[in-house]
């Protein structure tokens, strides 16, 4: 039973992709750039752009499930396509933000909650991961840090409980090989709620080095952040961190219940990551 691995070269695809190759199941990796993906041997690799439906039947042909990142352009062909090759299961890599009050407006939601429609409209088994924010969102201050500079923020008090990218994929590898999440929903938040500059006292912690924090303006964040992402995205994550400073985030025990262990926590992450903050 041929497991489809989409977003095989991001960080929960690949380790998703590993687990099921470490345990013995076949698994084939599609990436929109199959050639940069590195791969256990006897990976089969493939191109797959999830806005481009005719990337789809060859990807999918012989493919029982597939785990899947959410791209709402093309969601209906590859629905449609999914259906047609014999895939009976999708575990879908969403968020947590669909469950917001206005998640039909926002960008950053919609884009998530769309592909979740569309599955749960179709006749394929469907479980829907949905991660609060990933503790490798701390990878953006990379920059900063390893130039000793500060890391500047327009809401250093906003509060979110990270999630360890590998709880996520402990988690795919359960709803893709188990049948204690086959149809679910589940919120996954990390073990506890830290603000921004506690994350960063966490990460000071890990590279033995004090983190200066900046708070700048709403207005210098948007014009930092249209760098890297379109304004109404930006605009979404800035008014998100604003409404999270008023208190802790929300910390599901679904990751610990679900994995019958403690979540890994965000000391971990920095721990293991601290050599991406200092270059060495
Ligand atoms: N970050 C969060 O806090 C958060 C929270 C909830 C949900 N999510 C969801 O989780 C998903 C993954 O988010 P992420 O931010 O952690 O992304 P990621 O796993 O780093 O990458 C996602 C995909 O982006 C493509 N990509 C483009 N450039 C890349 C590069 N240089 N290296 C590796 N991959 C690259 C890859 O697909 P191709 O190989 O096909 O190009 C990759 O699979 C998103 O769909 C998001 O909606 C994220």
């Amino acid at each position: 039973m041929t497991t489809l691995i989409t977003g095989a070269r991001g960080k929960v695809g690949r380790a998703v992709l590993g687990r099921l190759y470490s345990a013995g199941h076949p698994v084939r990796a599609a990436s929109a750039h199959p050639a940069e993906l590195s791969l256990p041997a006897g990976v089969e690799a493939v191109g797959l752009v999830l806005d481009r439906p005719e990337t789809f039947a060859a990807a999918l042909d012989g493919v029982r499930q597939v785990f899947l990142y959410p791209e709402p352009s093309g969601i209906r062909e590859l629905v449609e396509a999914a259906e047609a090759a014999g895939v009976e299961q999708v575990v879908l890599l969403s968020s947590s933000s669909v469950l917001g009050p206005d998640a039909e407006a926002d960008p950053l939601a919609s884009h998530s909650l769309r592909v979740e429609r569309a599955l749960a409209a179709s006749s394929l088994t469907c479980t829907f991961l949905r991660p609060d924010a990933f503790a490798s969102n701390s990878f953006a201050w990379a920059h900063p840090i390893g130039r000793s500079l500060p890391v500047q923020l327009a809401y250093p008090d906003a509060q979110t409980a990270p999630i360890h990218p590998e709880d996520i994929a402990d988690i795919a590898f359960e709803a893709l090989t188990g049948d204690s999440l086959t149809g679910r929903s589940v919120t996954l938040t990390g073990p506890e709620s830290l603000t921004f500059r506690a994350q960063l006292a966490v990460l000071s912690e890990a590279i033995g080095r004090e983190i200066p924090v900046e708070r700048i303006s709403r207005e210098a964040a948007e014009r930092q952040m249209a760098a890297f992402m379109p304004a109404p995205v930006a605009g979404s994550l800035l008014d998100l961190w604003a409404a999270a400073s008023h208190g802790p985030a929300a910390v599901a025990d679904t990751t610990e219940t679900l994995l019958g262990r403690p979540a890994r926590s965000y000391t971990q992450w920095a721990a293991e990551n601290a050599p991406a903050f200092t270059g060495h």
